[in-house]
């Protein structure tokens, strides 16, 4: 379980997260929803262990980040808004390099099963030949080498295209439900977190994104 105790984010004087509580189960897909600058890469920054809150805690497994850091991070995967990938490596050198900076090791035909369990089949192909769709694939496999309990998405399927949008999707509610793992994902499109998540938490006091939620 994961859990947010009164977690408020200040950056210097301006206020971006106020007193959030919210609590998180395993297997569940929560999407994070709220206007531009509401503070959504905010908490998922904290939540990734980037970042501490400026008050308040957060606890996975009721292990809290601050006496657990080394551990914590082991648990979880982060997919940042930008892409980091090597552009001029293939999609298969792309994942045995981050699985050599991992603490697992995976054979290259495991590698490969979590490309191809997300329809990323182009498995010599460098990176640069790639369409953005299958790039943000690259990127949600690299977090997944490590099996995290906690997998957190930034705007996941921005620009990218519908088909890609729909695998990563159905990939991400399977994994949640085989493997107990815990998404949190963040997007401005609220039908795509009305199909994907299990419940929404709003960030920011914007009336449109609670109105909307009740239709
Ligand atoms: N490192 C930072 N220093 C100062 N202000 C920041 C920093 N990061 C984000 N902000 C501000 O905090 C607010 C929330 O940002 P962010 O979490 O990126 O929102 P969202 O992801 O919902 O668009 C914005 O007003 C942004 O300008
Ligand atoms: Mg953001």
């Amino acid at each position: 379980m994961l859990e947010i105790r009164e977690v408020t984010k200040k950056y210097g004087r301006k206020h971006v997260l106020d007193r959030i509580n919210y609590q998180i189960s395993r297997g569940e897909v929560i999407g994070l929803i709220g206007e531009n600058g509401a503070g959504k890469s905010t908490l998922l920054q904290i939540l990734a262990t980037l970042m501490s809150p400026t008050s308040g805690q957060v606890l996975l497994h009721q292990q809290p980040y601050r006496k657990h850091v080394k551990q914590i991070r082991k648990k979880i995967g982060y997919v940042p808004q930008d892409i980091a990938l090597w552009e001029d490596l293939s999609v298969k050198d792309n994942m045995v390099f981050f699985e050599k900076l991992s603490w697992v090791n995976k054979t290259e035909q495991q590698l490969k099963r979590i490309c191809t369990d997300m329809q990323l089949n182009q498995w010599e192909e460098k990176v640069k030949n790639l369409s953005g769709g299958m790039k943000r694939k690259l990127n949600l496999a690299i977090s997944l080498i490590h099996e995290p309990e906690l997998l957190l998405l930034d705007e996941p399927t921005v620009g990218i295209d519908l088909k890609s949008r729909v695998e990563i999707n159905g990939y991400l509610k399977g994994l949640a439900k085989q493997k107990g793992t815990i998404i949190v994902y963040t997007s401005h499109d609220m039908n795509e977190i009305k199909e994907l998540c299990d419940r929404t938490l709003i960030i920011g006091d914007d009336p449109f994104y609670h109105d909307i939620l009740d239709r």
